[in-house]
Order: C-alpha cells, then structure tokens, then sequence
C-alpha cells in the first residue's frame, strides 16, 4: 500500500468497519520494506495526511476507538499525537462541520487519556509542526545567544558546510546516535593554527577500523574537509571536534542497513590558558573499559562521565582509574604523567589505555629537559598506585590543558602538596610547542 494517502483512500479506510484493517494499514502498510514496521515519522506523517483529509468525525471515532488499542504501543501513542492535534487544531472547528461536534475533540482526549494513562498529561496534546514551523522554534533558541560558540559545521550528510547553529544537527537514525557506533576526535585551533591534526586523524582512523566503521573519504579529504570548516568559522582559538559515524539507516543493531559512513565535524570557540593551579584527583569507582574498547576513542564515553561526574560530587577535578592489576591507567579524558622522586618523567604505558597525542608529543618535547640536565629520563612503564602516590610531581596530561598539576590524590598531597617546577617546565614546553613549534605539528589555517 502507498505511503501517500489520498482523500479517497483515507476514506476508504476510516470508513471500514473492520478495525483490522486499519490497524495493519497503519501498522504495517505504511513500511517502506516488507516484514519491517514502519518508521514513526512516516507513521505519523501518514495519519496526519489521513486526518488531515478526512477529519475524524462522529462516526469514524468508534472505528479509531476499536483499531487503537489492538495496535502497537508505541504506534499507538503516535496516533493519538496526530488525531488529537489534528482535530483540536483543525482551522474549522469541528461543531461547524456537518456531522462533527465539539466533543470530538473531548472524544479523542478521554481516549487518550484511557490509553495514556491518568494524572497531569492527560490532556497534554503535543503539537505536530510542518517543517519550517520546526526550523523557526529551533532558530529562535539560538536567536536568545548572544554569543554562539559553534562556528561552523562540516555534514557529510549534506556534503558541506554551515554556519547557522540551528543546521548543525545530525540524523536520529545515524548509528553513532542510538548504538554509539562512531568514533571522535578533537584537535586545538590556536592563534590561527591547527595543532597536531595528523596524529588526531591517524588516531581516529585506527578507531574506526577498530569500530568497523569504512570512513567515507581518505585521510587526506577529511583533513582538507577540516582546514576548510575551520577556515569558514573564522575561529582564532578553539576546538575542531570531529566524528565519524557508520551513518543513518535504520533504526536496527547491525549497520548493515547504513549504507554510507558519515563525517561530522563542528568547531567550536574556546579559549586556552596555561593551568598553573594544582588541582584534586580522586581514583574511580567506576570501572575503566577493558583494552579493546579503552585503546580506541568511541563515543561510549558514558564509563567516563560516571568518573568526572564521581569526582565532582567529591569536589575532585577528575578521577583517575587504576586497571586490574592495580596499575594506574588515566582519566576519563586526559592522560596521567608523574615526576619520580629521582627526576625520572613517568608515563603509563599506552596498551590498555587511550594513547594521548599530548602525552606522545610530550614524551619526544621532555628530552630536551633530559639533555638540561632536569630530568634523569623519560619511561613509559607500568606504574603502582604506591609508586604513583609516591612520586614528587603529578600531572594531567591531554587537548586542551595541556598540562595541569595534581597537588592532591584521595586527600593525600602530592610530594610536598604544592605545583611542581618539572611540571610548570613541561607546561611550557608544551605551550611553546602549541604556539610556537615547527609547521609539521601545527598547520596554517587558510581563512577566507
Ligand atoms: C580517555 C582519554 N584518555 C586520554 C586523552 C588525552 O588524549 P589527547 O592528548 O590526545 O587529548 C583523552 C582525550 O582525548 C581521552 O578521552
């Protein structure tokens, strides 16, 4: 059966006395593939067409009346939506219709609310908007920022840029949206740079082969795709993020039914200042992910909002995870380095966690302290929590910070609980680096 109700048909099917009929007409007809239910969108585009050509009137309610129940619930609860909006808000009000009286809509409201249940909603009627209705009430969310922070969109859904906020939204049916099928990653706009945006893209590459997720373009497009949004934004200082997703489809686990991968990409305006206050850490309670999912930067990230949201509630920063063999790992997003009471700079290996483009670019930036004569040497091992909670300095390490001390761990201090000068000489390092170092890490951005 066709998507598109004519009047005749819409007749022809609120005029059966067969509730059956309706039901598997809205239920099942309406599916765009065959032994699959159909979308709600176009359920409830389809019934709205059919009230719309046909209002409910006194005699068809009782057929409403049977078919509803019997159909699916959630198809159930749309029907209403669209019966009841469609009738209260008809332009003819229903008593001038021969035929029609003002309690159809009364009608339709106790059904409702039998079917919905009683309390305060019972006479919510939710409204059912055309589609430039829609973009006006997301625009006028925007209209009261008065300074919005996301300048610019890259959709590969649309295969191109905007920057109007209220476009920059992507597909409830992608995969990444209801399966957390996709991968990310961000990079630091400073002074009109990119910094070090081909170790994030290799780093979201190796994510999507580990989520079996074929990016729809070669590396060296997405890259071109995101000098090209950043250049639009104007953004001087902020953050490219940037997904990439096994694409909208269908609503089902597998992504088979997603034909093409999507791009997204977003930058938004921030500013950066260097961090020279210490901060508290707490360990986490809520476990790490097991290295298959901790070594690759999926959207899942609910493990790690758990842990930031734990150690705000203990006034904490953020907390740190030690893995199962009591080893300490990182923190929800950032990575963990310590200043060894013998000067050596200690990092945790990178096998079971999220290996930081931060923490890399410092390891090669801190033999340049080495060769000073600061540090004794630069490890990546594994770490105990004893060794961890004895060490002289603490820091975090990622995007961003880039570099913030730890004075305190579960209310213990760190060293002598103040910042540390190995950590404030990393920090600048990494600053200089950022805003200073040689155009293979940082790439101009062509604005326009
Ligand atoms: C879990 C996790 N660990 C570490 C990091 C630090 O990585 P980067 O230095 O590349 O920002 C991040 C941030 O991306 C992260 O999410």
């Amino acid at each position: 059966m066709s998507a598109c109700v004519s009047a005749a048909n819409a007749r022809q099917v609120l005029a059966s006395t067969s509730p059956t009929v309706f039901t598997a007409w809205a239920t099942q007809g309406t599916s765009r593939r065959r032994g699959h239910p159909p979308s709600f969108p176009l359920l409830q585009c389809t019934v709205s067409r059919l009230l719309r050509a046909y209002p409910a009137d006194a005699a068809h309610l009782p057929i409403l009346k049977r078919s509803l129940p019997s159909a699916h619930s959630s198809a159930r609860a749309l029907l209403f939506q669209c019966a009841i909006e469609t009738v209260c808000s008809s332009p003819h009000p229903m008593e001038a219709r021969a035929g029609g009286s003002s309690s159809d809509c009364d009608q339709l409201k106790s059904l409702s609310s039998n079917l919905n249940g009683k309390g305060k909603d019972r006479d919510l009627c939710i409204p059912v908007y055309s589609a430039p209705e829609v973009l006006q009430k997301l625009k006028s969310k925007w209209d009261s920022v008065e300074k919005q922070p996301y300048r610019a969109m890259y959709s590969s859904v649309f295969g191109g840029i905007t920057v109007d906020p209220t476009m920059m939204v992507i597909p409830l049916d992608d995969h990444m949206v209801h399966r957390g099928h996709g991968v990310f990653d961000t990079a630091m706009i400073l002074d009109g740079y990119i910094y070090e945006l081909d170790d994030h893209l290799d780093r979201l590459l190796g994510s999507a082969s580990m989520a079996k997720i074929a990016p729809p373009f070669p590396k060296s497009t997405l890259k071109s795709i995101l000098i090209q949004t950043t250049a639009v934004s104007q953004c001087k200082r902020g953050s490219l993020r940037y997904w990439l997703s096994a694409g909208p489809g269908d609503f089902l686990l597998s992504s088979a039914g997603c034909p093409t991968s999507a791009f997204y990409a977003v930058v938004v305006e921030e500013d950066y200042v260097p961090l020279e206050q210490g901060v508290k850490v707490t360990t986490s309670t809520v476990r790490m992910k097991p290295p298959e999912f901790a070594t690759m930067k999926s959207v899942n990230y609910l493990p790690n909002v758990l842990a930031v949201l734990e150690a705000e509630e203990k006034g904490a920063y953020t907390s740190i995870w030690v893995d199962d063999d009591g080893y300490v790992a990182e923190g929800p997003n950032v990575n963990v380095a310590f200043i060894s009471p013998s000067k050596e700079l200690l990092l945790p290996s990178f096998d079971k966690i999220l290996g930081g483009c931060t923490a890399k670019r410092l390891i090669t930036l801190a033999a340049a302290l080495v060769d000073q004569g600061l540090l004794k040497s630069v490890c990546v091992e594994n770490i105990t929590v004893d060794q961890a909670k004895g060490s002289a300095e603490m820091m975090l390490v990622g995007s961003g910070l880039p570099i913030l001390p730890i004075t305190m761990w579960d209310e213990q201090p760190i060293g002598d609980g103040k910042v540390g000068e190995l950590t404030l000489a990393l920090s600048d390092l990494l600053w200089q680096d950022m805003v200073l170092g040689p155009e293979t890490h940082r790439i101009p951005v062509p604005y326009v």
